[in-house]
């Protein structure tokens, strides 16, 4: 298992992911948040959720760390400036501010993101997301849980980090967000074989402590 971004590259460039269609976690993010928001996606893989919201009408920055399938993504981008790709690593690169203005208000979304990091990675993410969004903006996660570890998995090979929910609030609040919204279970991610056992949340800054 490699957490990698050589390991993304050589799976797209093998082509094995066929879902070109948008996640159950992307409808419901889209409704609730407006048509013309604009959405910062971290993790895209093959942007089905970022063409989905780009589609909505959104304005779609989506970032990934695997430069095969963000070219890939390029080439296949029908939306022009309103989806931009953006090949980096969030949790090396301390600067957003090539990406958005901190005077935004931004919707950040990522789905099975942080299950792909290591703890310190997120920890690093968290960090600098809490230095770069302003207290309008919004953050909404999907990833798996440690109530997942065991479930059917349709791709093996994968790094999964399955997200310990106390440590994950202990890591929040250190960066001054507070959850507004949580939905953890299964059924709200299934495919195939693979019903994961996921958390939903949607936070964003403390307005009481900036
Ligand atoms: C499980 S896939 C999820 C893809 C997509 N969000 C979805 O739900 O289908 C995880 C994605 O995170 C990307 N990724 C992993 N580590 C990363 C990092 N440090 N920085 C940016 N992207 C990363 C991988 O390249 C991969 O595309």
């Amino acid at each position: 298992m490699s957490k990698d971004a050589s390991y993304w590259n050589k799976f797209y460039a093998d082509d094995a992911v066929d879902i070109h269609y948008p996640s159950q976690f992307a409808a419901f993010v889209r409704s609730e948040i407006n048509r013309d928001s604009t959405i910062i996606e971290f993790g895209c893989g093959n942007a089905r959720d970022a063409a989905f919201f780009a589609k909505q009408g959104c304005q779609v920055v989506a970032v990934d760390s695997s430069s095969e399938v963000i070219a890939n993504n390029q080439t296949n981008n029908v939306f022009g400036d309103r989806l931009t790709y953006l090949c980096f690593d969030p949790c090396t690169e301390r600067s957003w501010e090539h990406i958005f203005s901190r005077e935004e208000k931004v919707i950040v979304y990522t789905r099975f993101f942080i299950h792909a990091l290591t703890n310190a990675q997120i920890e690093v993410f968290l960090g600098n997301l809490s230095k770069s969004i302003n207290t309008q903006s919004e953050v909404f996660f999907e990833f798996r849980t440690s109530k997942d570890q065991d479930r059917a998995k349709e791709f093996v090979g994968h790094y999964r980090n399955y997200i310990d929910l106390e440590w994950l609030h202990s890591v929040l609040a250190e960066h001054n967000f507070s959850v507004d919204y949580q939905a953890e279970g299964v059924g709200f991610a299934k495919y195939g074989n693979d019903d994961a056992y996921v958390c939903r949340m949607k936070f964003g800054l403390n307005p009481d402590q900036k």
